[in-house]
């Protein structure tokens, strides 16, 4: 086959594989560096990222993939009082979208919404790192 051929099939492949990528593809890639930057922007005030250092919130050390609620003596909890689900993107997302919906509308003390899904995909890719 000519080089030229080889090439533009390749390129056709790329092409397709682009087209059929869905939104949601794009924005659950998250951006990591603007994730920390928003966390510092929005939550260091009321969480650290230190083991048992909590301020109005839980500390969120190594938070990722942990069950809800159950941060060591961290004493204040109220909507994930006794939580039976664990962090991923899924719940995290619903979380930070709307803290009281994820939990039935339970009240919560975190009153901090992030409405931006963009924004939430960015500050998700960060809390990954959290393990
Ligand atoms: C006004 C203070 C406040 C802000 C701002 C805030 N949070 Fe919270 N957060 C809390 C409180 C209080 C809880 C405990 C919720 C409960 O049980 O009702 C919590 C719980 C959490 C949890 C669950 C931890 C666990 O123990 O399972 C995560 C994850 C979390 N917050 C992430 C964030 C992120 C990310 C941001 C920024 C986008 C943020 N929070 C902003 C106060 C806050």
């Amino acid at each position: 086959m000519p080089t030229r051929l080889r090439l533009s099939l390749a390129s056709l492949a790329t092409a397709a594989a682009t087209a059929i990528m869905p939104a949601s593809a794009a924005l659950a890639a998250g951006d990591e560096a603007r994730g920390q930057q928003l966390y510092d922007k929005h939550c260091l005030v009321c969480h650290t990222l230190e083991p048992e250092f909590h301020k109005e919130g839980p500390s969120l050390y190594k938070i990722w993939g942990k069950r809800a609620g159950a941060v060591p003596y961290f004493g204040k909890y109220k909507a994930l009082k006794g939580a039976n689900f664990v962090w991923n993107e899924k719940t995290m997302d619903e979380w930070l979208a709307d803290p009281r919906a994820l939990v039935g509308g339970k009240d919560s003390g975190m009153t901090f919404r992030l409405e931006n899904a963009q924004d939430r995909a960015d500050v998700i890719a960060f809390m990954r790192t959290l393990k």
